[in-house]
């Protein structure tokens, strides 16, 4: 009864900037009915080299707008979102401005089921410096797989490659090599990697050349999706909130010519992007 009278609308999907569109591509794949309405904050962006506060600060700015245009369920789709801002707006944010809408994130999703991709149970995981600060990964896993033994490296050349479009040249593919060398000698075992940033997937040719085929490489995208079509399974009156014409809806704080020129990096498509500001 109550749910009729409340609106319908697209599922919230926001990142720093770009990266998340390797995020929101899977979760249309996946969820091709449902609407949805993209935020990156890419006058802001990186967050990757970001403190605790200002991502949380920006994030719950995020987080707000996508409730103000109707959103129900926020999905950060940015691992530094999810690493350092996630839990406080999920505990303290929440309960007081929207005790009925939620906000999921990409590194748990990731966390529950990496079991399944590991025979040796020595794992890897590349991010930005603010989530392997963070230690998120390190701790979900701990939490969920205590068997499991996570070496983390930082790769902060990787954003700016995909960024600039440089990832494809001599110099990009020596920052590339340099940051998985440098995981891979951490721990001779490792049999799984997980590329715990949403730009990270657009390198992925680049990666599995340096990697040993022995090696599972991981993007997160087609994780998240899955895990998000389950908890909609699981959560029906939250899926009855989620509208699904199919329609796809994106905001940028930078300017909307940019952002549809580089989406067409992440997404297949042409895209078309209003601007909005955050406060
Ligand atoms: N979206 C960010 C992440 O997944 C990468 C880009 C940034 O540093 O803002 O961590």
């Amino acid at each position: 009864m109550q749910n009729k009278m409340i609106k319908k609308a697209p599922i919230g999907v926001f990142d720093s900037g770009y990266g998340g569109l390797t995020v929101l591509s899977e979760l249309r794949k996946a969820m091709p009915d449902n609407d949805f309405i993209y935020l990156g904050d890419n006058a802001r962006a990186p967050y990757g080299t970001r403190s605790f506060d200002v991502v949380y600060e920006y994030t719950l700015q995020a987080v707000k707008t996508l409730f103000d245009q109707g959103c129900h369920l926020v999905i950060l789709a940015c691992n530094t979102a999810s690493a350092k801002a996630l839990r406080t707006i999920q505990q303290n944010d929440l309960p007081k401005i929207a005790p009925e809408k939620r906000v999921l994130g990409v590194i748990r999703p990731c966390a529950e089921m990496i079991d399944e991709f590991s025979t040796t149970k020595h794992i890897g995981v590349l991010g930005t410096v603010g989530t392997v600060i963070s230690e998120s990964y390190v701790l979900e896993i701990e939490k969920l797989h205590p068997h499991i033994v996570v070496s983390q490296e930082a790769c902060p050349m990787w954003v700016p490659l995909v960024e600039d479009n440089e990832f494809n040249t001599p110099g990009g593919e020596f920052f590339i090599r340099q940051s998985l060398e440098s995981l891979l000698s951490k721990d001779s075992a490792l049999d799984a990697l997980i590329l715990g940033c949403t730009h990270y997937p657009i390198l992925i040719e680049q990666i599995r050349k340096f990697v040993p085929n022995t090696v599972r490489v991981i993007a997160q995208g087609e994780i998240v999706a899955k895990k998000l079509v389950d908890y909609l399974r699981r959560h029906p009156d939250m899926a009855d909130r989620c509208s699904k014409n199919g329609i796809k809806m994106y905001y940028t704080t930078e300017n909307p010519r940019s952002f549809e020129e580089k989406a067409s990096l992440f997404l297949d498509e042409k895209v078309v992007a209003e601007q909005i500001q955050l406060s």
